[in-house]
């Protein structure tokens, strides 16, 4: 068949007006004072050189970012040369972050880029309009885009998109390019399509099975299918002009005298086009400021994308009777979705925190098979599943909620039950007592000797509070044998703090010692040699607290280590060893929030519960959490334009008594989602 181009609009670089004067009153300066000297061109430091910058950040946003990160961590210069003065480093933070911004923005993962007090420190005006711009489907979206064009069950369809395999919120506009192996899947993909919508058999669609039926298609039966197709794979019907070039691309390749393969050829075509499988967000009519607020079918895909896999009927009904061309009519189809009964209408936003928390990772860290309990991730997984959506239908609090809950799901699941045909709650894995001979159940993990009836359960007081302390986040950021407090403080200083932590260099040796006899926190006292204590002082102290649990996310009081002289002395008549025994070693759960940026929120805690108390109660975790909203629901990293939607945003949260309802519609009819700059 005829390859369509996918074609792709180019990357749209920002435009530099004030870089000029903040280069030379801001950067420069700042950059001979305190860098040069060491990055120079004589053997710059670190082969890095400072003194050739380009005063347009946006023509090296590489070095440029490097610097901003350096600064603005304080790794830079090194702590033996004089400290710059702090308010010009954030100048030159702030600085550079705005004049890379629309770029910076599309680097996937790279969180938290904007110090917090730009984005939050005094009230935003509102900012420039980001720039245009086209991205490819999500692999989730692009499920929801097959099962649009065809109801029943495809065989042969392979995911073409994939996500980075890399920590945090994952699904970014960054992601927009479509490469080779991915196009070819594509075509085979579309060919499958096709074929499953012109079999009769397995739900074909009626009109197309006739079409290839037909001996002598005729333009206006030609040109009805390519309308369906539209309106099936775009949600939209076709301009004449579309249409009669589908149905002359028939003609051209029914030459050839297999009309059923042209009738096919044309039908994939639609499936290939660039609005099917991109997002295109350009913007339509400019107002009267230059900025241009999203066409109508642009924002059909943008708001059903935001909440869900699929185009959205409802809003492609009013893009066509010109019904979604204000704010207000945005927001009542957000509404709409927001409260619709069916979750697969605003799912995304139950996802949303699954990457945030992260906790379904449970499922991806093997460990041994215990032998005194049961250890079943998926259900770890499905319980807290089911506290995170009992929070949101609360809609309450939804950050404090999840943060601070006392009650869990354990076990949970439902069945139907075959009387009144309700979903009664059920115990989801019952020990099986051939296979699960002396373990206890998955109940055990949470502390609790019996499976509770009535869900969600209160856990054994003073013991565990909300998502981070469910034993699916434990085990998360867990290893196969050992709890993991440098990454679980790292989530912490990320994701709660909205702080940075300079990634792992290569060549360090990131291994604490192999010491059984000593606790965990005994043996990571490596990190706190200074070359280490510079990135470490950032995270160790923040996952510490989480020690209270072993490694299958398990409250503990004491930590079992080895004892080498009971050991040596546990051997048999004859001197043959009969195994290691362990000892309980006096448990510490102690840790420090430091630098957080809140002076509230510094300072010593005792224990986990103690740690996120604090943290669920501060005005600045709270805004954290907002960015992180933010960067899923626009697929985009937050810039400094972006600072009235996010302030907008939290405002929301807080006046409605913590709604997540209501931070997601402040964001989808903020101006950052619905405005594009000029071309
Ligand atoms: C006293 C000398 C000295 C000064 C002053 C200095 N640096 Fe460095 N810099 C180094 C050395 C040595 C390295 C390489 C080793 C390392 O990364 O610690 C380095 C590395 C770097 C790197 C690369 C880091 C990486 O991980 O790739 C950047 C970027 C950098 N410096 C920026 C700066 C900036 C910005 C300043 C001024 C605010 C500055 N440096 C001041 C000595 C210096
Ligand atoms: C430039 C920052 C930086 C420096 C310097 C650094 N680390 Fe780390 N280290 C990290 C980060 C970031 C992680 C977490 C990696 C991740 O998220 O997977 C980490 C993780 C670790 C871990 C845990 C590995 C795991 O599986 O979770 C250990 C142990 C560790 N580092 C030891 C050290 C030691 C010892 C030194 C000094 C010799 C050191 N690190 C220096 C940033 C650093």
């Amino acid at each position: 068949m005829t390859r369509l181009v996918l074609a792709l609009v180019p990357a749209l670089a920002t435009s530099a007006s004030a870089a000029d004067t903040g280069f030379r009153d801001t950067a420069a300066p700042f950059l001979t004072a305190h860098c040069v000297k060491c990055h120079g061109p004589d053997k710059p430091a670190g082969g890095v050189r400072l003194d050739d910058l380009p005063a347009d950040p946006a023509k090296d946003v590489e070095r440029w970012a490097a610097v901003r990160d350096q600064v603005r961590d304080g790794l830079m210069p090194p702590a033996k040369e004089p400290k710059p003065d702090a308010a010009q480093a954030r100048a030159v933070v702030a600085w550079v972050s705005g004049a890379t911004g629309a770029k910076a923005a599309r680097l996937p993962n790279s969180g938290n880029l904007i110090p917090h007090e730009l984005l939050f420190g005094k009230p935003a005006a509102a900012g420039d309009a980001p720039a245009p711009r086209v991205w490819r489907l999500s692999p989730d979206a692009y499920v929801g885009f097959a099962s649009q064009v065809f109801r029943g069950k495809l065989n042969g369809l392979v995911q073409p998109f994939t996500l980075i395999p890399e920590r945090g919120i994952k699904d970014f506009a960054g992601l927009y390019a479509i490469d080779e192996p991915s196009t070819e899947i594509l075509v085979r993909n579309a060919e499958a399509m096709v074929e499953a919508q012109t079999t009769a058999k397995n739900d074909g669609v009626r009109e197309f099975v006739t079409l290839v039926n037909t001996a002598e298609p005729t333009r206006v039966q030609l040109e009805a299918a390519v309308q369906l197709q539209f309106k099936m794979a775009i949600g939209r019907a076709a301009t004449a002009d579309e249409a009669a070039r589908f149905a002359r691309l028939y003609e051209k390749c029914a030459g050839t005298g297999d009309r059923p393969g042209a009738v096919k050829t044309m039908l994939q075509a639609v499936l290939l086009k660039t609005d099917a499988v991109y997002r295109s967000e350009l913007g339509g009519k400019a107002d009267g400021t230059g900025r241009r607020m999203l066409a109508p079918a642009e924002l059909v895909t943008a708001v059903s994308l935001a909440l869900g896999d699929k185009r959205d009927a409802g809003l492609a009904a009013a893009a066509a009777k010109g019904e979604l061309a204000t704010r207000e009519q945005v927001a009542a189809h957000v509404g709409r979705l927001l409260d619709s009964p069916r979750e697969a209408d605003r799912v995304r936003v139950f996802r949303f925190f699954r990457e945030y928390f992260e906790y379904d990772n449970a499922t991806d860290v093997f460990k041994d098979k215990p032998k005194t309990f049961i250890h079943e991730p998926r259900q770890l997984v499905a319980d807290t599943d089911r506290l995170v959506r009992h929070v949101l239908a609360a809609d309450r609090d939804v950050f404090r909620e999840l943060l601070t809950t006392p009650v869990s799901f354990v076990n949970y699941t439902t069945k139907e039950n075959k009387q009144t045909r309700k979903q009664d709650p059920a115990r989801a894995v019952v020990p099986n007592p051939n296979n699960n001979k002396g373990q206890a159940g998955v109940e055990s993990v949470y502390g609790l000797e019996e499976w509770p009836a009535v869900q969600p359960a209160a856990l054994p007081a003073n013991t565990r509070l909300g998502v981070l302390m469910q034993p699916s986040w434990l085990a998360a950021w867990s290893t196969n044998f050992d709890n993991d407090p440098v990454r679980r403080g790292r989530w912490v200083r990320e994701r709660l703090l909205g702080g940075t932590v300079p990634d792992l260099p290569i060549g360090v040796a990131a291994q604490v010692p192999d010491d059984p006899h000593r606790t965990f926190r005994d043996r990571l006292t490596v990190t706190r040699d200074a070359a280490c204590w510079k990135c470490h002082q950032r995270m160790d102290d923040l996952g510490l607290p989480f020690e209270q649990f072993d490694h299958y996310g398990r409250f503990r009081t004491a930590e079992p280590v080895l004892d080498p002289e009971a050991t040596a002395k546990n051997v048999d008549k004859k001197g043959k060893p009969l195994g290691p025994v362990h000892r309980d070693a006096k448990l510490d759960t102690t840790g420090t929030v430091a630098d957080s940026g809140d002076p509230k929120l510094d300072g010593p805690v005792t224990d986990p519960r103690d740690l996120v108390r604090r943290i669920a109660a501060s005005d600045r975790a709270r805004q954290v959490f907002v960015r992180h909203a933010f960067r899923y629901f626009l697929g985009r990293n937050e810039t400094l334009a972006d600072a009235k939607a996010l302030q907008d945003a939290d405002r929301a949260y807080t006046e409605s008594g913590g709604s997540f309802k209501a931070v997601v519609m402040a964001l989808l009819t903020s101006d950052s989602f619905l405005y594009r700059s000029g071309m």
